[in-house]
């Protein structure tokens, strides 16, 4: 068995991670307790440290296949500054909205290399990113090559495109984040192809078909998969080149490699990913006889989660005898969504300095007005008393952008660390940013 080089997506907490001389929990060279008094809790705290790490990472990886494109999946984390992290890296990225996009635009970067995905774009949001000269869209169904067709003829315009497909994989992931299996909302299944592409040679004459696309799911752990959606793309591409003399030289795999959010998960290293990715493609354009195709690789979790890490301060606590006791945050379900949605693990340490280690066994909750706002069932901190700073990791992606406003409870800010050094990049929503857009109608003053 080959040993690949551990990569950041399969560590607990981000580098850096230690107790510091007053007892503090400290990452790059930052202390929680000092990070919590400056900007208040809940807050969303990024490493840029780890972060890049694992950028570089997966450069370093996918370099053994050098038609690599590597797309940041935006909806896993999305400010200004994060897209201009990856983008100074050289990353394009997949947009799944006109706020995605503008948020991008907002950063100045264009989107030359960016890829529009989505199961139900808008008119105005395909208007938007055709206007904005986005390099490709990820067409999800008959529908939208119908729709992207007359903006596109509307613009004079021929648009690049590829097709998102359903290539009927089932992986090992939560039913909420499979993608790839035929009952899917996402794409088009495989016997609607060749009539896709049908209508795109003979009728959507503003559209360039030049890859299939296809993302099997989330927080994968299997590698074998990647290896299967590669031959199933490879197999299909074949397929249309005999049938309509079209030789596509694209394929977008998608994301979904996992990572590591409690003790004994265990997702793969990206070198592994990388290499069975290659593999597949050497063995499938062979068995084919296929040009090798350019590789578009789109990992959003795996990318940033590891980097982030939320801080909240614990205030009531509730025991029930011989039964379960809860310490309560100032933050939950609203700024963490996972946990309630998905039954998502978390682990956590207290960062506040303790004198002496009393391991007790509580339940986190959250102070949203849902029984289930549960952020951790059954974990051992130390001693959690109210007015501790409770740091939980993992929370990179998918949380801020996932988060709400339930209970009319403000949105944190977020921070950005690197070596001692820290930085806003959300501002706290304020009360007056909450109600912005909430109108008192005339007849009712
Ligand atoms: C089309 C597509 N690509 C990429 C991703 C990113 O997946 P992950 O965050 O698991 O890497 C997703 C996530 O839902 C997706 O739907």
């Amino acid at each position: 068995m080959t040993d690949y080089p551990q990569t950041t997506n399969q560590f607990l907490k981000p580098y850096n991670t230690k107790r510091n001389s007053k007892g503090n929990l400290e990452i790059s060279s930052c202390d929680l307790v000092e990070l919590a008094q400056k900007y208040k809790t809940p807050l969303y705290v990024i490493d840029e440290v780890t972060l890049t790490k694992m950028a570089k990472e997966y450069i370093e990886a996918f370099s053994i296949y050098p038609k690599t494109k590597i797309t940041y999946a935006s909806k896993a984390l999305m400010t200004s500054a994060i897209a201009k992290i990856f983008s100074n890296l050289g990353f394009g990225f997949d947009v799944v909205s006109m706020g995605e996009i503008y948020t991008l635009l907002n950063a100045g970067i264009d989107l030359k290399k960016v890829s529009f995905n989505g199961n139900n774009k808008s008119i105005e949001e395909m208007a938007f990113a055709l206007d904005n000269n986005i390099d490709h869209f990820s067409v999800d169904n008959f529908y939208e090559l119908e729709e992207l067709n007359k903006l596109a003829k509307s613009k004079n315009i021929t648009q690049k495109i590829h097709l998102r497909i359903t290539p009927g994989l089932d992986c090992h992931t939560h039913e909420y984040i499979k993608t790839g299996k035929i009952d899917s909302k996402f794409g088009f299944d495989l016997s609607q192809i060749d009539c896709a592409i049908d209508l795109i040679l003979n009728k959507y004459k503003n559209l360039n078909l030049v890859g299939l696309h296809a993302h099997i799911g989330s927080q994968i752990f299997e590698t074998q998969v990647f290896y299967d959606e590669i031959g199933i793309l490879l197999k299909e591409i074949k397929k249309i080149k005999d049938k309509f003399n079209l030789e596509l030289n694209e394929i977008n795999i998608g994301g979904g490699v996992g990572i590591t959010y409690i003790e004994g998960d265990n997702p793969p290293s990206i070198f592994k990913i990388a290499e069975i990715v290659k593999n597949s493609i050497l063995d499938n354009c062979k068995k084919y006889n296929l040009v090798e195709p350019v590789l578009y690789i789109e990992p959003g979790r795996s990318l940033v989660c590891s980097a982030g890490f939320s801080l909240y301060t614990i205030g009531s606590q509730k025991e029930i005898k011989g039964i379960r006791k809860y310490i309560a945050l100032d933050g939950g379900m609203a700024d963490n969504p996972r946990p309630s949605m998905y039954g998502a693990k978390y682990e956590a340490e207290i960062a506040s300095a303790k004198e002496k280690e009393n391991f007790e066994n509580v339940t986190v909750a959250g102070k949203f007005c849902e029984s289930g706002d549960i952020l951790i069932k059954d974990i051992k901190l130390n001693s959690p008393k109210s007015g501790d700073i409770l740091c939980v990791y993992n929370t990179g992606a998918y949380c801020y952008s996932m988060s709400s406003n339930y209970n009319s409870i403000l949105k944190p800010a977020m921070v950005l660390i690197n070596n001692g050094q820290s930085d806003v990049m959300v501002k706290r929503q304020t009360l007056e940013q909450l109600i912005q857009n909430d109108v008192i109608i005339d007849r009712l003053k």
